[in-house]
């Protein structure tokens, strides 16, 4: 199932032939949801979480979007390649791109074509692909450390939205436990382009 923000996105390109192919094997795929305790019920869960988004989208997005906007160094990430002025019509693009991606992850079947996007993802934050989706020149790379401690603010957003709408605590913990997942594997191939061949 697809469900797209927006009928167009910069830079969106998600099963495209121009998507690069990750080095990641099925195999490894497999083991990876397994390491992170990915379950059949996660599966289910996902589509779940991706409703309470679609609800909640806009209130979501300002929440990253003012975790990251109010760190000085975090926003050096969108200014130009001097570190001076953010670049505002990259960050909207970023902002729809994350959108989708919120929705991919709950959405689209976890294959190859999800590995290969997030693999790319991982790229376009990366000195080998940082700003070439919008064609910006902007400060070229974010640290690996910077990706891992992001784990902890883009999961916790969930939280006061799965609370609205479930009264059932377990239930919340459960799906909370699923996107605490899912941002834990995405992660995990993001990282993938940050390391030497053959050390992911
Ligand atoms: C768990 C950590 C993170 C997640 C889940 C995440 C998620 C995303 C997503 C989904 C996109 C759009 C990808 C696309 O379709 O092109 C993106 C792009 C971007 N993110 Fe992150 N991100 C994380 C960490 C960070 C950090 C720490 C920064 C530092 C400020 C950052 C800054 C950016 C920038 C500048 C872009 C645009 C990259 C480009 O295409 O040039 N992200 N991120």
């Amino acid at each position: 199932m697809v469900e797209l923000y927006k009928p167009q996105i910069k830079g969106y390109v998600y099963g495209k032939a121009e998507v690069p192919k990750a080095p990641i094997s099925k195999e490894e795929l497999k083991l990876l949801l397994d390491s992170a305790l990915w379950t059949q019920e996660d599966e289910e869960n996902r589509k779940i979480i991706g409703e309470v988004i679609k609800e909640n989208m806009s209130d979501m997005l300002n929440q990253i979007v003012s975790y990251f906007g109010s760190r000085d160094y975090l926003i050096y990430y969108f200014k130009d390649e001097r570190g001076e002025t953010t670049e505002t019509e990259y960050v909207n693009n970023t902002v729809d791109r994350l959108a989708q991606w919120l929705l991919d992850i709950c959405f689209r079947p976890i294959d190859e074509n999800f590995v290969n996007y997030q693999y790319l993802i991982g790229i376009r934050h990366t000195f080998d692909g940082k700003g070439k989706a919008d064609n910006v020149k902007t400060i070229p790379h974010i640290p690996m450390r910077y990706m891992i401690t992001c784990i902890f603010p883009v999961t916790a957003v969930i939280r006061s939205f799965l609370e609205r709408k479930f009264d059932d605590p377990k239930i919340v913990e459960k799906l909370y436990d699923t996107w605490f997942k899912l941002q834990v594997i995405t992660t995990a191939f993001f990282c993938a382009h940050y390391t030497k061949e053959g050390w992911w």
